[in-house]
This record gives C-alpha cells, structure tokens and sequence, in this order.
C-alpha cells in the first residue's frame, strides 16, 4: 500500500492488513471538520482500490470517539448537501466494500453515533457514551438513522432517542444493537485490534461478499432516506432554531426555543 496519509487531524496508520483512521484533535473533542471528513474520504477510497488493505479500524482519541461535526463550522460554512464532505464521507461508509470496525472510547456524539451504524463491528470501552442530539440543536437525524434505528429497535425506542436526544451509555448501545461487545476502557484497543486482524486473516473475497449480501436489502431505502434526511438536514442548518442552539453551545448557555412556533 501507498504511504498512508496523515492529515492534521486525521492520524493513519498501516499494519497486518488494518488501516487505522483515527480522529485527533483532543482539543476540540476530535469534532470532524471539512478537511477531517476529506482525509477520512480518502482513506476509504485507499482501502478500497488497495488488496492490501484487508479491513478499515475507526478510531478516536483516549476519552473521545467523536464530538460529532463541528459546531462552528456548521454555523459559519454550512454543508451544501451532496458536494459536501460531510455527505461524501457518510457515501464512503455507507458504501464502503471492506469491512469497517470501529473502537469507540467516551464520547460518540451526532455522526459519532449514527456512523456506527454503517459499521461492521463496533467495539465500546465501559465508560463510552452515545447522543444523537439533532433534535436538540433544531436539526434532523442524518446518515439514514432515521430509517436504521425503527428497524433496529421499534418506533419507540428509535423516537426517544432522536426526539429527546439524551446520552445513552455503552451497555444500552450493546442492548440495542449499535454496538458488540463492552470491555474495560484499557483493553479496548487491543480487543477491536485482535478482532480486526481476525477479520484481516479471513478469505477476502468471501468477505466482500458476505458484507454485500448483508446490506442488498437495505442499499435502495438507505440511499433514498439519506438524499431525503441530506437535504432536510441542509434546509435547518439555516432554521433560527438551530442558530440559537449552536449560538448557545458555543456561548456556554441553555438554549430558549420559547419564541419559536
Ligand atoms: N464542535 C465544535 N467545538 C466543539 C464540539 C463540536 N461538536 N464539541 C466540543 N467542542 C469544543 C468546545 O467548544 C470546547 O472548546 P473550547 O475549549 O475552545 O471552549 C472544547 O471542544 C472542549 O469541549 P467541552 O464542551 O468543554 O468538553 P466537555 O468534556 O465538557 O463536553 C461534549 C464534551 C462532547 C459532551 C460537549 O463538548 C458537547 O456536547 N459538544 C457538542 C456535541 C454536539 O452537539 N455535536 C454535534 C452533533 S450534530
């Protein structure tokens, strides 16, 4: 394999068939900026054209997954729809022909979260926690949640946790499917490491396969809810509702939606 790329914020490293994207910049809760999802966009791309790479692990930094997307930008430089970054990093997931695991340390908030559902095998440490808080920053769920979720877990429980938002720990992730196995914080990485290199060693085309298979179904709805959950999405990026939200987070204040309608 080529060098593997490693951007500001986007560490990459190469070993037993497993290319590692880790999400660095601890600074600001490894929230993903435009040039993290491009760097992101390009290791998929890597991992596809190249045999070598046999499975693709997704990680963030000790104590935080991911913050989610950036709250500045999205208020200063708003993603426009299918073009964005953003957009073509969940087309590279979702798409991805690989296998996709992801380690998951403390925080997984936003696209922390709903990118998991796009992965293979999800590992979480104990004190991980998950929140899909669109609602609360006046935006819509994204990357096909809102079509994964009901399917994964029922109305109800999909509802609670899009409408209300709330954080979730790992155990509840592992309950409702979004994750597979909880272990201890320290041996995180080595568990999603050694489950990595189980997966590397394993007929590649058969994999191939067998993840494609998994996902015929869902490809077709999944598209059509994503371009749908794109392009709402786009059009509350500029709703006052979610400028007072984002407002607020960055000035350290509770929101007031009382004004709203
Ligand atoms: N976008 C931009 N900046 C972010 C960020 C985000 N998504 N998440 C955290 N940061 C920044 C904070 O503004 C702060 O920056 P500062 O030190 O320059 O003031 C720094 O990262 C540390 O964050 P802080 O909130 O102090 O850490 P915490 O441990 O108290 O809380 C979180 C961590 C992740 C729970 C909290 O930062 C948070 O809720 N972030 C927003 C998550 C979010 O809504 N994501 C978008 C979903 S669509």
């Amino acid at each position: 394999m080529e060098p593997a790329v490693t951007t500001e914020h986007v560490q990459t490293d190469f070993q037993d068939g497993i290319l590692t994207l880790q999400f660095n910049r601890p600074e600001k809760k490894n929230a993903l900026t435009p040039a993290m999802y491009s760097a992101l966009v390009d290791g998929f791309r890597r991992a596809d054209d190249d045999g070598a790479v046999r499975v693709i692990l997704l990680t963030g930094t000790e104590g935080c997954f991911t913050s989610g997307n950036d709250l500045t930008d999205f208020l200063n430089t708003p993603p426009d729809g299918e073009s964005s970054p953003v957009f073509q990093f969940l087309m590279a997931i979702f798409l991805a022909r690989k296998p996709v695991v992801a380690a998951v340390s403390g925080t997984a908030v936003g696209i922390g979260t709903t990118m998991l559902l796009h992965c293979d095998l999800v590992y979480a440490g104990a004190s991980a926690v998950f929140q899909m808080p669109f609602v609360n920053l006046g935006l819509c769920p994204e990357a096909g949640s809102t079509l994964l979720l009901p399917r994964m877990m029922g109305h109800q429980r999909a509802a609670e946790l899009l409408l209300l938002g709330e954080p979730f720990g790992a155990e509840a992730a592992r309950e409702i499917g979004i994750v597979n196995i909880v272990c201890p914080d320290g041996e995180l990485l080595e568990t999603a490491r050694v489950r990595a290199m189980q997966l590397a060693a394993q007929p590649p085309a058969a994999v191939r396969l067998a993840k494609s298979l998994l996902k015929r179904r869902t490809l077709a709805d999944l598209r059509e809810t994503i371009a749908e959950e794109v392009w709402c999405f786009r059009e509350r990026l500029r709703s006052p509702e979610a400028t007072e939200a984002m407002t607020a987070f960055l000035e350290r204040r509770r929101p007031n939606f009382s004004r709203f309608i």
